[in-house]
């Protein structure tokens, strides 16, 4: 039998060619590795850097980035946060109808298991549902524990108040607020503190970067979640805290290069960034909103104050799923139908009567140019004119 050929192995392990010999594999292959330790600190510091989250000093763990989980999905954090957010009987938690299900599932569930109760919180205009105020104000109390609503809808790309939502559900002694960033992290910049969170959740991998997902809470309320880390664990970090095991230590170093990406003054390429897009969300939507047998979702207005370029509608009469099926044999557009997994929006306020079959959603970024939305323009066009308008 030929013996094992040592030199041809190593040569597959780059990180063997350094000093430090590594005898610590039951832990991790290379997580032994100063440098790979550093490096994971340094990707938690860019994260929580990239929505202005605190680094605090005295943390001795891992990195300074003590406000920030990394996990592997929005989905994930979310489910692993109701679990350790402590809870009273009698606490109300108040859903917005116009969540992504990652922000709602979670907490119905926990509600359900627990005997809390769960408040919608529901929009009134179908073609333009919004996370209106003055409906929260009527939903909340003195048992409120949590409100859920999304930064921007997934669907709708109608941007939410969030500040103000932030001050008013503040204004309840136990009441916190969990906002899901997901769609609006690849089009804004966040400012945590500025905007007054508790919880703020959005996913690396549609923010330019791998499937990774960030979960920040505010140090103010970290005494109100209970870790599910194991007994003899610490848990002075969110992430000792909601972080079963570590995140990917290979996908989190994408974070400090989306943080370099955005340049010296970030502030100034997201000002570039929104302009950009809001030129090409005009060009956009200036078509949807002139075509008569389009129906929009959403602000119809193009203006960066109210909404991202992500954009939903239906041709009444026409299911959805042909219109991409049409646009995609005619060119090389390529984006999606569907109820988006905000099944309870597509159902119960937009009120579509073949959810599964849903809206046509695009979304844009700013990698885009003008040409290639001039030119689906075109094809929409084109296409729009070609339905026979069949029902659905
Ligand atoms: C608004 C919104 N929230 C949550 C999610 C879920 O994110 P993840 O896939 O990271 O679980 C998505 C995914 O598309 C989303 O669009």
């Amino acid at each position: 039998m030929a013996s094992f050929d040592i030199s041809q192995a190593r040569a597959r392990f780059p990180a063997l060619k350094q000093d430090q010999v590594y005898l610590g594999n039951a832990g991790a292959t290379y997580k032994t590795s100063k440098a790979s330790i550093a490096a994971y600190a340094n990707a938690y510091e860019g994260a929580a850097k990239f929505i202005n989250a605190s680094l605090s000093e005295v943390c001795s763990l891992r990195s300074g980035a003590n406000q920030i989980c990394l996990g592997v999905s929005t989905t994930q954090l979310l489910h692993n946060l109701p679990t350790a957010l402590q809870s009273q009987p009698g606490d109300e938690l108040v859903l917005s109808k116009l969540n992504h299900e990652a922000d709602t599932a979670p907490w119905a569930r926990i509600a359900e298991r627990l005997g809390l109760k769960v408040k919608w919180w529901s929009a009134t205009d179908p073609q333009n549902p919004v996370c209106d105020l003055d409906e929260l104000q009527e939903l909340l109390s003195e048992k409120t524990r949590l409100v859920a609503c999304p930064h921007v809808s997934n669907v709708t790309g109608t941007i939410t108040r969030v500040k103000e939502i932030a001050t008013l559900v503040h204004r309840y002694p136990r009441a916190l607020l969990c906002v899901d960033g997901v769609a609006l992290a690849p089009h804004r910049e966040v400012d945590v503190k500025d905007i007054g969170v508790d919880f703020y959740v959005f996913s690396w991998y549609k923010v330019y970067g791998p499937h990774i997902a960030q979960l920040y809470a505010s140090s103010r309320i970290h005494d109100q979640i209970s870790s599910l880390g194991h007994f003899f664990k610490g848990a002075e970090t969110l992430d000792s805290k909601l972080n079963l095991a570590s995140a990917s230590y290979e996908a989190t170093q994408s974070t400090p290069a989306v943080v370099e990406y955005l340049g010296a003054n970030p502030t100034t390429t997201w000002d570039k960034i929104v302009s950009h897009e809001g030129g090409l969300q005009r060009i956009r939507l200036d078509f949807l909103n002139s075509e008569g047998r389009i129906t929009v979702y959403g602000e119809r207005s193009a203006s960066t104050e109210l909404r991202v370029p992500v954009v939903s509608f239906t041709v009444p009469g026409t299911r959805s799923q042909r219109v991409v099926v049409e646009v995609e044999s005619r060119s090389s557009f390529g984006f999606r139908s569907g109820p988006m997994y905000s099944y309870r929006l597509v159902d119960e306020i937009i009120g579509l009567k073949d959810v599964e079959d849903g809206v046509v959603r695009i979304s844009m970024l700013h990698y885009n140019t003008e040409e290639e939305i001039r030119g689906l323009v075109g094809v929409l066009k084109e296409v729009i004119n070609s339905l026979p308008g069949e029902s659905q």
